[in-house]
């Protein structure tokens, strides 16, 4: 895709999103799910759920696919806020939706280069806080809830490891200013309040130059 493309008001994406969807419902059977993927989601998420570091679109390939489906439902439910994936959520019926979840979760693709951010001290002071946690802050370990090295492996939270650094930067700062509060027990905000913007770029380096 065209870095930046989907940034673009509503206006202009909304008769693009329609045009995609009824397209894919044309076509003479249901479309499979990796049909719908290619047709729907592909242009901004990558051919293989690898994502678009550059603007910001997040990896979704092995992300677990409870996580996935929680998301699509909350963009359909409109608890999390972003116009296109609301669009393409509202549209697609349960069903679809989770089928989606379940392929991105199957998918397993590597690691784009152009997602890994940050410098060695931005890394080395991400590690203490997704490990130990910080004392002085009392930011409790990402680890505790995403898993051994943001690996995901605990399934109550997605994977953090080798998602790109710009999607982690916005996704925290989307906390920070209150533009994301989809989490249940608000488990991220009471974390997130606790970030300076020196943590999030320290946590976003960190996580993203893992695999
Ligand atoms: C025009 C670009 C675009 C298209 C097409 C698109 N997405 Fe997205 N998607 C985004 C952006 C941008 C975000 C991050 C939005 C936010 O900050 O909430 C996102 C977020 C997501 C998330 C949340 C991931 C996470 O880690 O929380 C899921 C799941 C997702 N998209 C699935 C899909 C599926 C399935 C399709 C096809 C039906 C699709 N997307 C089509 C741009 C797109
Ligand atoms: C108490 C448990 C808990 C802790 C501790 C925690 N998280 Fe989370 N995190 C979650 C849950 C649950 C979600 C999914 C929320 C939702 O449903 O949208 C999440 C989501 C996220 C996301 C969004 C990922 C995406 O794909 O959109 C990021 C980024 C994130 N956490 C980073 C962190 C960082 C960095 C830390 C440590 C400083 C941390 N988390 C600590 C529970 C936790």
């Amino acid at each position: 895709m065209v870095a930046g493309t989907w940034r673009a008001g509503p206006s202009c994406i909304a008769p693009t999103v329609a045009n995609l969807l009824v397209t894919a419902a044309k076509s003479e059977n249901a479309p499979t799910t990796p049909a719908l993927a290619a047709s729907l989601c592909q242009s901004c998420h990558g051919a293989h759920g690898e994502g678009s570091p550059g603007a910001a679109i997040p990896r979704l390939a092995g992300q677990s696919a409870a996580y996935l489906e929680k998301q699509l439902k909350d963009y359909a439910a409109g608890t999390r806020d972003n116009t296109i994936m609301s669009q393409f959520a509202k549209r697609l019926s349960s069903p679809e939706l989770a089928s989606l979840a379940a392929y991105y979760a199957s998918l397993n693709s590597p690691i784009l280069p152009a997602a890994r951010g940050g410098t060695a001290s931005a890394q080395s002071r991400g590690h203490l806080l997704a490990h130990l946690a910080d004392e002085s802050h009392r930011v409790e370990a990402c680890d505790n809830c995403h898993g051994p090295d943001g690996n995901g492996a605990t399934r109550t939270a997605p994977y953090l490891a080798g998602q790109s650094s710009q999607y982690l930067t916005a996704a925290l700062n989307a906390w920070k200013q209150g533009t994301r509060k989809n989490d249940d027990g608000k488990l991220m905000q009471s974390v997130v309040d606790r970030l300076d913007a020196n943590d999030i770029a320290a946590i976003a380096a960190y996580f993203s130059n893992l695999d």
